[in-house]
């Protein structure tokens, strides 16, 4: 069954993917059991769903759901990394950076997209369909290939990276470029699914955002069930921020968690109507013209923003923008610890020093960012940024290419510089 977050009527079937109202749909669960020693027994499985970090925890996510439905990778069981240079750079002792660029296609959108894609095979769809800033498209055409489904996927037209766009299409899903915005795109695909009957794959569809709760749920099993303090999340269309509240919300209520730990809603300032809504203390969310460079949350209509206020309020949370000067350094920091993200990830740790310098998290308070996809989503800005060629960015970090004669002499010069980013041979790739 669902409930709509705005009217709070319970809807049974997904028909259109929103309430009659208008309102967002959310999936209630009869009951809801957690055995922690299941979860963990499961850790050791070599095939099938409970390898995935996401059906491991199915009790939680679609407990009814019959495994002859279930279409999986795995995906999940991405790791938790402490780096140094992102402490130092935060100014933050115990800050973990949970990398969801590492799934099967290389972001967050897998978790959700195999419990909504197993919903749609669970209902007979045939054609699925999205609107994306790119990640959703590559994810549900991977999905929907396995599957046996056709995929349409609505893009803004020239706005998505090229690395997103290049698994779309490699994938085999129906690319329809949109001349216009990311919202635009989600506008025709709401009409379209009503007046065509498409299946929507988006985090309209709540099933989407139940796969998404597993990032907390994994998380927590990682760190031996014990929550951090701070949950720092980049958010555009605002499926996760929904997905992390509720997540939370249910552990708090079958007593896995005593204490939950508090949402950061991170977005990009040319992008960041949920942050307006939060301080403004805004009744509804007055959208906007998007511009950001990192395009996977260059969205200024989000869906989620209802369910997200919830997330926020029900944690004690905040909602944090920041610009794309601070996103592509910390950016630049990340990468260069050897970790790596696309820009719009990086907002989560330039939203963690902008609180931590803020004062609102304390040196000492245990945080956990969340990396949403993959350093190679978006090379052309990783190398126009290391080139200084992005503009009105001022690069703190960059690391120039450097040209040399072919051989030994002039390479030895160049190393004995003592900084090879200012010897004069500095060459534009462009
Ligand atoms: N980070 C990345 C890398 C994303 O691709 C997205 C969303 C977000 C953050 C924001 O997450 O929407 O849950 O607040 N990308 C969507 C897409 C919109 O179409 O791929 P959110």
């Amino acid at each position: 069954m669902y409930r709509c977050v705005r009217c709070g009527r319970n809807v049974n079937a997904l028909n259109g993917f929103t309430c009659g109202c208008g309102g967002t749909l959310e999936v209630v669960h009869e009951s809801l059991e957690a055995s922690l020693e299941v979860f963990e027994s499961r850790l050791s499985e070599m095939e099938g769903p409970y390898r995935s970090g996401v059906w491991r925890y199915k009790e939680l996510i679609h407990p009814l759901i019959g495994a002859e439905y279930i279409v999986t990778r795995p995906e999940g069981n991405t790791n938790l990394y402490r780096r140094v240079e992102v402490s130092r750079y935060t100014g933050l002792e115990r800050v973990q950076l949970k990398h969801e660029g590492e799934n099967p296609t290389g972001s967050f959108k897998d978790r959700g997209m195999t419990v909504a894609v197993s919903e749609a095979v669970r209902n007979g769809a045939s054609v699925v369909v999205c609107a994306s800033t790119g990640n959703t498209s590559a994810s549900m055409a991977a999905y929907a290939a396995q599957a046996g489904l056709k995929a349409v996927v609505f893009i803004p037209e020239g706005e998505i990276a090229y690395g997103k766009l290049a698994q779309a299409l490699a994938y085999g899903a129906q690319v329809i470029q949109v001349k216009g915005s990311f919202d635009d795109a989600m506008r025709v695909v709401k009409e379209s699914s009503v007046e065509l009957g498409l299946y929507v794959l988006n985090s309209l569809n709540p099933w989407r955002v139940e796969g998404q709760k597993s990032i907390i749920f994994e998380m927590l099993h990682q760190r031996g069930w014990e929550p951090p303090d701070w949950i720092l999340v980049p958010a555009g269309n605002l499926g996760n921020t929904a997905a992390f509240g509720k997540a939370l919300r249910e552990l708090k209520q079958l007593g896995v968690i005593d204490e939950t730990p508090r949402i950061a809603s991170i977005q990009a300032e040319g992008a960041s109507p949920f942050y307006r809504l939060w301080r403004g203390k805004l009744n509804r969310l007055e959208a906007v013209e998007p511009m950001t460079v990192a395009s996977a949350i260059k969205i200024g209509n989000p869906v989620s923003w209802v369910k997200a206020l919830d997330s926020i309020r029900g944690t004690d949370g905040v909602v944090e923008r920041v610009s794309d000067t601070e996103i592509m350094n910390a950016k630049a920091v990340v990468d260069a610890s050897g970790v790596g993200c696309e820009p719009a990830s990086a907002a989560s740790v330039a939203g963690a020093k902008r609180l931590r310098d803020a004062g609102v998290i304390d040196m000492d308070e245990e945080v956990v960012c969340v990396l949403t996809g993959n350093l190679l989503k978006d090379p052309d800005n990783t190398v126009k940024y290391h080139l200084g060629e992005l503009a009105s960015i001022d690069a703190r970090h960059m690391n120039r290419p450097v040209k040399a004669e072919p051989d030994v002499g002039s390479i030895e010069r160049l190393l004995r510089q003592p900084n090879s980013q200012t010897v004069e041979a500095v060459v534009s790739l462009s």
